[in-house]
């Protein structure tokens, strides 16, 4: 079980949460996490926001009854951390223009990988996109973590990007919005390849259950093992 340090409201549904973990968490993965007996009875996949090694932070919104569960807990309670599983953003120590595009609460893997890739290539720029539909969260955070940050409040983030600009995109939020960003890079051409973080639902985060499998160009992939992040041509561009 892990400590909680803190788990802060920030509006809108978000919260923050910090616990106590010994952790190797790289940008992408995500953790399931679990705060109740016997009900309900799946634990919840959570990407993980940030990562130091000694503590994970999880940025998740309330939208059913696990993610209330996890907004009723409070610093000095324990929350059981399960990972952290699949295989995240990759590594990109050729590209010099890196772009991360987030719409709604799948901004949350975007703050570390942020932050993972001006550290792993200190010259290259990060250009960091994100979608809400009401007031924006972090923004300092992300801000931080970016050479450039652009908010959209309302309207489309996948209107806000030139993908020729870029030498490589990565994307997680709604399925749809991925998909629109995958459409408009292959329609402008670009030689970025898009990378994106699906976010099916999960039943057991291991591979083991089937209920998280996705069609790709390689055939069914499984999102918790296989993913879950993906190249946008093998999801999007079979159809
Ligand atoms: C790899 C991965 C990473 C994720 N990372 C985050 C994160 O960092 N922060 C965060 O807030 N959420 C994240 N999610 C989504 C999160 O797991 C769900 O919101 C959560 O499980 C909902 O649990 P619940 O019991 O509160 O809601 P439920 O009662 O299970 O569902 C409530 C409503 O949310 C919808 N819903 C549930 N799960 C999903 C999903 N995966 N995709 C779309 N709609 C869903 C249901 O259809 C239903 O309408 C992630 C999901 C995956 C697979
Ligand atoms: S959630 Fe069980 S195989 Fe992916």
């Amino acid at each position: 079980m892990a400590k909680i340090l803190e788990n802060k409201a920030l509006g809108e549904g978000f919260y923050l949460l910090a616990a106590e973990e010994k952790n190797r968490a790289q940008k992408g993965q995500f953790y399931m996490l679990r705060a109740w007996e016997h009900y309900p009875v799946l634990s919840r996949p959570i990407s993980v926001y940030d990562a130091d090694g000694e503590t994970v932070r999880f940025l998740y919104k309330v939208v059913g009854q696990g993610t209330e569960i996890f907004a009723s807990l409070r610093a000095g309670e324990e929350i059981a951390l399960d990972g952290p599983h699949g295989n995240g953003f990759p590594k990109l120590p050729d590209k010099k223009r890196i772009a991360l595009v987030g719409g709604g609460v799948g901004i949350a893997p975007l703050y570390l990988a942020g932050k993972s890739y001006k550290k792993e290539n200190p010259v290259c720029t990060v250009d960091i996109y994100l979608g809400f539909s009401g007031q924006p969260v972090l923004t300092d955070e992300f801000e931080a973590a970016a050479d450039h940050l652009s908010v959209n409040v309302g309207g489309f983030v996948t209107d806000d990007i030139d993908p020729c600009a870029y030498d490589a995109i990565l994307a997680c939020g709604p399925t749809i919005m991925m998909k629109v960003l995958y459409e408009k890079c292959v329609k402008t051409g670009t030689d970025a390849p898009l990378y994106v973080s699906m976010e099916n639902r999960m039943a057991c985060g291991i591979g083991a259950c089937l209920v998280c499998t996705c069609k790709t160009a390689h055939g069914r992939k499984k999102v918790c093992k296989d993913g879950p992040v993906f190249l946008g041509s093998e999801v999007f561009g079979i159809e």
